[in-house]
């Protein structure tokens, strides 16, 4: 069983819109997206093949997996082919102009 923890991860101002970040929280790879001004935390790794997703890219709300095309909806975390199943998602709140993303 793990613990929670809760990391502040940078400065909201710091991450551009629509724009993915490799961060490690507590020893866990995470990225986190900044999309339409919201923040999103997902482990770095596709529930397909295992490649990371920071190098992947975001269309329309989801992260793409660069690998091997996979789709994961941010607010769901569902998958799309070749992926079957969903990517979890980590809670993100912004205090002030503080990240911080709680891992469970
Ligand atoms: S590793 Fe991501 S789609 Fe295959």
């Amino acid at each position: 069983m793990s613990a929670t923890v809760r990391e502040r991860v940078g400065a909201a101002s710091a991450f551009a819109d629509e724009s993915l970040t490799a961060l490690e929280v507590a020893g866990r790879e995470i990225v986190l997206v900044r999309h339409q001004g919201r923040f999103y935390a997902v482990p770095d790794m596709c529930t397909h093949a295992r490649f990371p997703l920071h190098d992947g890219s975001l269309d329309d709300g989801k992260l793409v997996c660069c690998h091997h095309g996979a789709r994961f909806d941010l607010e769901t975390g569902r998958a799309t082919l070749p992926a079957i199943k969903p990517l979890a998602r980590y809670e993100v709140e912004v205090e002030g102009d503080d990240v911080y993303v709680t891992l469970t």
